[in-house]
């Protein structure tokens, strides 16, 4: 998917909505990418993320050591690659190869974008003072990219291998 740079101050409305997010990383040659639906926004300007990311997966390591990731935002087109993400480990799997995810340059960071979903947000980790305990890391989105695609069909996790999909827009009529 082609997509063109898109602004800053603008980043909260592709995540605001809560979508399915999948955060690649690098570090020693070699790109990793995991599944992640616990996410919020923290701060509009610069933009700042605040997520969840188990010690468990190998994607924490990696992003403590690098300071760098990429989140991406898949729709249902890749739906099941992003599953598959989420239950495999960057330790034994090169991800990438294994579910067909195209790696494509960042231009400020190392960390690969997923050519495959439609926007795709430069991170460097802005505060991990809440990882040991929760496994929080606060990340500020340095550069941004969307594609063209009307209305994409994001992923909303329910749990398990089940998803909502966005629905009806509504416009409500301010009180005053
Ligand atoms: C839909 C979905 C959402 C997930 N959300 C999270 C999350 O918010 N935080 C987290 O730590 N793991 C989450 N996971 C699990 C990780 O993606 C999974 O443990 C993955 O294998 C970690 O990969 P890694 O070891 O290569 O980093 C999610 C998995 C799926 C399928």
């Amino acid at each position: 998917m082609k997509k063109k740079a898109f602004p800053l101050v603008k980043v909260n409305t592709l995540l605001q909505h809560g979508p399915v997010v999948m955060i690649s990383t690098a570090a020693g040659g070699r790109n990793n990418v995991m599944t992640l639906s616990w996410l919020t926004m923290v701060d509009f300007d610069p933009p700042l993320v605040g997520c969840v990311i188990s010690d468990e997966n190998r994607t924490f390591g990696t992003l403590k050591n690098t300071c760098e990731c990429v989140i991406n935002i898949p729709t249902l087109a890749i739906a099941r690659k992003a599953l598959a993400c989420g239950s495999t480990s960057g330790a034994d799997t090169d991800k990438f190869a294994a579910f067909g995810l195209t790696p494509q340059k960042a231009s400020l960071v190392k960390a690969p974008l997923i050519k495959e979903c439609y926007a795709s947000l430069e991170c460097r980790l802005e505060d991990s003072g809440m990882s040991d305990k929760y496994n929080f890391f606060v990340l500020k989105v340095v550069k941004a990219w969307v594609s063209g695609e009307k209305k994409p069909k994001t992923l909303h996790h329910l749990g398990g291998n089940s998803f909502m999909l966005p629905g009806r827009t509504v416009k409500v009529k301010k009180w005053k």
